[in-house]
């Protein structure tokens, strides 16, 4: 409109990669609404966090960022708190932080062009919390990705399984699946647009269900949708997490050893490895048979690189459990791991659970766990050397004078590239192995 300034929004997001993903369909729904974006708080006349409340660190930075900027109203800016925390929260959060006028869940993202309107209406409650039940997905045309080479594709939602730690079926809503004719239209439109890397997500991406999609085209597995998407012309590398070792099966790793474009890496969360803490865990599976998960990987034609999660300090974790999480590290020898201190979070089943471990000692073994695999991974690294892998391009280190490269394995591989060879962003090039740590791997690019 002639004599109206632009409306403007800044957008900071915590969490995973599915807020991460997430984030980049708010920016685009809201460009759509002629929104534009900003990269700083004071440009904006909208500002929104977006949340994750999967521990209580997490959860506490929203609500320092909205302390922080609480005198930015009298200025007439907007502030509004989408994800995880506004969906555990809800209206609570109007009371903590009065200057807040949106509260949306990400089961209700499909309807923020209504919630705008109502901000833009002056509405200073406008709330977005109905929708967990939902059977629909959040599927936009505007998705506003901002790597040009590898984007993400959201292929479930929501979770089932209630384990008994975990907030994420509290603040994500029910498990509901994308139609897999979808899910490839939008890997053809990306392999279009020239993105070479996909990566599929959803909290457990293995209890996919191909919904009834159109009439003429048969419902996929999720190993078939793996490899269907491997096999959309261009595409040169598919990625996938995260995966719930209950719903595991062979075939995706068959898919893998079968389809060179399906990266080998698989990311596996065990969480523990003392069964009788997985079953306070609610996993429903044993280490035993997360071990048999392992094996098929191991004997799988193309080396898998493997990654976990584990919590450390569940409420009756005793030495001996915490050993033989230690002695699982040993046995799988993953390629990386995340550790983490149990959290309490609310509504969980745990948070009743007696026999807390104290925070001192959840550290201290968070530190011997992190120390072991330090070792493990230094170790396993050096069978990298003198190998020559395919990595593609991400980036430049100019003060090493490097180049970040990474490999179908999902390993950094820091190169130098010959005199007068400048590697392209995003291109994918041979190189061989020269040195290795912990965490990353060091080579020189093969011409
Ligand atoms: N859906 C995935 C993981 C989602 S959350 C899965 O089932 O594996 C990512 C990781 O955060 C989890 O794997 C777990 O290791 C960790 N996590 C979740 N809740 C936690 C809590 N209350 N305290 C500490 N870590 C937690
Ligand atoms: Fe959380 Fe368990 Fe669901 Fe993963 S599978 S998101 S850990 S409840
Ligand atoms: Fe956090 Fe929600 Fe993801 S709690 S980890 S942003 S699903």
């Amino acid at each position: 409109m002639p004599g109206e300034t632009q409306k403007t929004f800044y957008l900071e997001t915590f969490g995973c990669q599915m807020n991460v993903h997430d984030s980049e369909k708010v920016i685009g729904t809201l460009m759509a609404q002629g929104y534009r974006q900003v990269s700083t708080v004071e440009e904006a006349g909208l500002i929104l966090y977006n949340t994750c409340s999967i521990r209580d660190k997490a959860e506490q930075k929203v609500f320092h960022r909205l302390a922080d900027y609480k005198k930015l109203q009298a200025q007439g800016k907007k502030f509004g708190v989408l994800g995880c925390v506004a969906q555990q929260e809800g209206e609570k959060i109007f009371e903590r932080a009065p200057h807040v006028s949106l509260v949306c869940g990400s089961a209700s993202y499909r309807n923020l062009p209504q919630m705008l309107i109502q901000i833009e209406a002056g509405n200073q409650r406008v709330t977005g919390l109905d929708d967990r039940e939902t059977d629909e997905c959040f599927e936009t045309e505007f998705t506003a990705r901002t790597n040009p080479h590898r984007g993400y594709i959201t292929i479930i939602e929501g979770c089932d399984k209630f384990c008994a730690y975990c907030v994420v079926p509290f603040t994500r809503g029910k498990e509901r699946s994308r139609a897999s004719d979808s899910v490839l239209a939008e890997a053809r439109q990306m392999a279009e647009r020239g993105y070479t890397e996909i990566q599929l997500l959803g909290q457990n991406v293995n209890s996919y269900k191909d919904p009834a999609g159109s009439s003429s085209i048969r419902k996929k597995t999720f190993a078939e949708l793996l490899t269907a998407v491997a096999e959309v012309a261009r595409i040169k590398r598919v990625r996938f997490t995260t995966s719930h070792p209950r719903d595991f099966g062979r075939d995706i790793v068959a898919a893998i050893e079968s389809v060179s474009t399906l990266c080998n890496h698989v990311h596996l969360p065990v969480q523990s490895g003392s069964t009788r803490v997985l079953d306070a865990m609610q996993r429903l599976y044993t280490r035993e048979q997360y071990l048999e998960r392992i094996a098929w990987m191991k004997a799988a034609k193309r080396e898998i690189s493997i990654t976990t999660d584990i919590i450390v300090g569940f409420p009756g974790e005793s030495e001996a459990d915490f050993e033989q999480t230690l002695s699982l590290l040993d046995e799988v020898e993953y390629d990386g791991i995340f550790g983490f201190k149990y959290s309490p979070r609310p509504n969980t089943p745990a948070l009743k659970f007696e026999d807390a471990i104290p925070d001192g000692e959840k550290a201290r073994r968070l530190a011997v766990l992190q120390e072991k695999q330090r070792e493990i991974q230094r170790r396993r690294n050096e069978r990298h050397l003198g190998q020559i892998a395919e990595v593609m391009v991400e980036g430049k280190n100019e003060a090493r004078g490097q180049w970040i490269g990474r490999t179908s394995q999902n390993k950094v591989l820091n190169f130098k590239a010959p005199e007068g060879v400048t590697p392209v962003l995003g291109s994918y090039v041979p190189v061989v192995t020269t040195g290795c740590f912990p965490n990353s791997l060091l080579g020189q690019m093969v011409i």
